[in-house]
């Protein structure tokens, strides 16, 4: 292979990102449509077009086929972001100031109403993303919530919720790509329980992020799950272990990395264990660039740095 994963999703970035501001041209008043242009062109790392695009070829089609199912995806995304953001509290994301910290809560909200807008009215193209568009929304929905109550307890638990708080909308993002690629019955289901389980991998390793990284690295405020009581892998593990919440938020950085070493090790064990079922999915899909290149997604969502 000439490129790297990281040149990938650049590429695939380029395509979805021409979708995107013909959006804009009828948003009011123009305060709204100033937020949403905003969280339009602050780019992330794009995984989720590029899962989508990869997932259509993977059953055969083209990637331009499934431009407009990864537009209407990573809309989803921003929005689910504008809105975690509120109920996090943060002040950062993608390196830059948050919505709601430039234009207000109410005006973080009505973004995120219309984000998802847009991204319905991109996927009405073909009625069959609706369902597992909204679905991954009805989930990710739960997720949030589940996090506010004190929800995961145990590593069983703890999957669950990070299922429906990012698996879902990557289970989602697989489906679509191979739904759009002519996909059959039995290779969406097996490519969307590919995404599924890369998705909570990618959980895992944010959560890791969360304990490790720099927030200048990251773009958004670091060891939030720890003073936000959040539903960490890393943390719950550490506190199975006897590390008291007390004795964790005294760290700095360096040494909440010390303490939690063993804990840090077993996410990483949690992250490869769903990436090795996520890999046995799509074990029968014939061999193809892009089923390598999805194999080599999943590897670099549990080793990414950022
Ligand atoms: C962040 O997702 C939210 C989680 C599901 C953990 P990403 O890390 O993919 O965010 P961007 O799009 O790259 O900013
Ligand atoms: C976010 O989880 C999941 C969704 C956006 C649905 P986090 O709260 O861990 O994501 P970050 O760390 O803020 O990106
Ligand atoms: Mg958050
Ligand atoms: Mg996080």
């Amino acid at each position: 292979m000439e490129m790297d994963i990281e040149q990938l999703l650049t590429e695939r970035t380029e395509l979805v990102d021409s979708a995107l501001p013909s959006l804009l041209l009828e948003i009011k008043p123009p305060e709204l449509a100033a937020a949403v242009a905003y969280a339009i062109s602050s780019k992330g790392k794009r995984i989720r077009p590029a899962l989508v695009t990869l997932c259509c070829e993977a059953v055969g089609g083209r990637k331009s086929d499934a431009t407009f199912a990864a537009a209407s995806i990573e809309l989803i995304h921003s929005s689910s972001l504008v809105l975690d953001d509120v109920i996090d509290k943060s002040e950062k994301r993608r390196g830059r100031d948050t919505i709601h910290k430039m234009w207000g809560t109410d005006m973080a909200l009505l973004t995120v109403q219309i984000l998802a807008a847009l991204s319905l009215k991109i996927a009405s193209r073909d009625p069959r993303l609706i369902h597992a568009i909204a679905d991954s929304l009805f989930c990710m929905g739960e997720g949030e919530a589940m996090e506010l109550v004190d929800f995961a307890r145990d590593k069983q638990s703890y999957l669950d919720l990070a299922f429906r708080k990012t698996g879902s909308l990557f289970g989602s993002a697989a489906e679509v790509g191979c739904l759009v690629g002519g996909g059959d019955e039995s290779q969406i289901e097996n490519m969307s329980k590919f995404g599924k389980h890369i998705g909570i991998a990618f959980q895992i390793r944010d959560d890791v992020l969360d304990c490790i990284s720099k927030e200048d690295d990251l773009g958004k405020p670091v060891k939030k799950d720890l003073f936000m009581g959040r539903p960490s892998i890393v943390v719950l593990d550490a506190l199975r272990s006897g590390i008291t919440l007390e004795k964790m938020m005294k760290c700095n950085n360096g040494e909440l990395m010390h303490l939690v070493a063993d804990s840090l090790d077993h996410a990483k064990e949690a992250a490869q264990e769903q990436l090795e079922m996520a890999k046995s999915h799509i074990g029968s899909l014939y061999d193809s660039p892009a089923k390598r290149w999805l194999i080599e997604l999943g590897e670099y969502i549990i080793n990414r740095t950022k």
